[in-house]
């Protein structure tokens, strides 16, 4: 299939477009920046959607970026890159002569409430309490198309594990050098996928017809806590992780209200990706940190 992704530079984007590559797909990504196989977000307003099976969107400034005040300006790009990416794709969707099969987006699990007690699946209820759940309701809406004649696709993913990138490339030199260990009380919930699920899980969703509507991308066993997940990392890198990264210090570096991404968590299951019947790569936490420290 011809596959156009949005955002596909990425950290998440360069693992799906090698996987859709090497399963046969033609991938053509947009970017703010020109280059080999690739449109600007300028040239698809300028010339409409370029004729595709599908389109996923990954594209939005990097929230957890430390370098980053988390102020007013900071936060509407971290807005604006997600809703006008979603949306000028969703319109070129709509005015698209030959519509693609499947419209795909990636958000975020921070759709659901933090809590220490609460579980949820892709039917519970969320989107309106705090600044990253409000997000995602507005990304999520930004993508919804009028008619019927394309299959959407809401992929909500939990943090994703892999190579050279994401919220895991920040901790593994601490790590490394035995200086890790939970975050705040790490007593929350860290819902966790490896990126090769993540990647595959978008590439089921957009070879499987019968595949619509939200499914939770994070891996089975992702109701782990943040504790544990430091312990199984210190375990994969053979180092101790006892040291904890006090609350303050958190709060200190990324402001308080982007640092409940980090101090905070959600219990999430995958109750639906697993019924539309994906099969993980790693659905074990031990075995996913392993392959990503590797
Ligand atoms: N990584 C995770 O753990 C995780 C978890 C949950 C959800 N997500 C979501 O999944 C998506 C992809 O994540 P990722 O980790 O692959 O992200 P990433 O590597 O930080 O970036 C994705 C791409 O977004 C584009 N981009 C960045 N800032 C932009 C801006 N201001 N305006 C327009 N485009 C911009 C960039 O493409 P160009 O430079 O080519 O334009 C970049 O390569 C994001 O929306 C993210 O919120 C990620």
């Amino acid at each position: 299939m011809r596959v156009l992704v949005g955002g596909g530079t990425g950290f998440i984007g360069t693992a799906l477009t090698q996987l859709l590559k090497a399963k046969g797909h033609k991938v053509t990504l947009v970017s703010r920046q020109p280059g080999p196989g690739r449109i600007t977000w300028n040239e698809l307003t300028r010339s409409g959607l370029p004729l595709c099976d599908v389109v996923i969107n990954l594209a939005g400034e990097n929230i957890l970026n430390p370098l980053r005040r988390w102020n007013q300006a900071f936060q509407k790009e971290v807005l604006n890159s997600r809703l006008d990416t979603t949306h000028l794709l969703a319109k070129a969707i709509t005015k698209a002569t030959h519509p693609p099969q499947a419209w795909i987006l990636v958000t975020g699990v921070a759709y659901y409430q933090p809590s220490l007690t609460e579980e949820y699946d892709e039917d519970s209820p969320g989107g309106d309490f705090d600044f990253f759940s409000n997000l995602v309701t507005k990304w999520e809406a930004a993508a919804r198309l009028p008619g019927e004649s394309t299959r959407q696709v809401v992929v909500r993913s939990g943090v994703v594990l892999g190579r050279g990138g994401g919220a895991i490339g920040h901790m593994l030199l601490p790590f490394r050098l035995g200086l890790g260990g939970p975050i705040g009380s790490g007593h929350q919930f860290f819902p966790w996928i490896h990126i090769g699920d993540l990647a595959g899980i978008l590439t089921h969703a957009l070879e499987a017809d019968h595949v619509q509507g939200v499914l939770n991308g994070v891996a089975p066993a992702s109701t782990t806590t943040n504790a544990e997940f430091a312990q199984a990392l210190g375990a994969a890198l053979g180092r101790p992780a006892f040291i904890p990264v006090p609350s303050t210090v958190v709060q200190a570096v990324f402001g308080r209200e982007r640092a409940t991404m980090l101090l905070e968590g959600q219990k999430v299951v995958p109750r639906r990706t697993l019924a539309t019947g994906y099969q993980y790569s790693f659905p074990e936490l031990g075995a996913a940190l392993k392959d990503v420290v590797a």
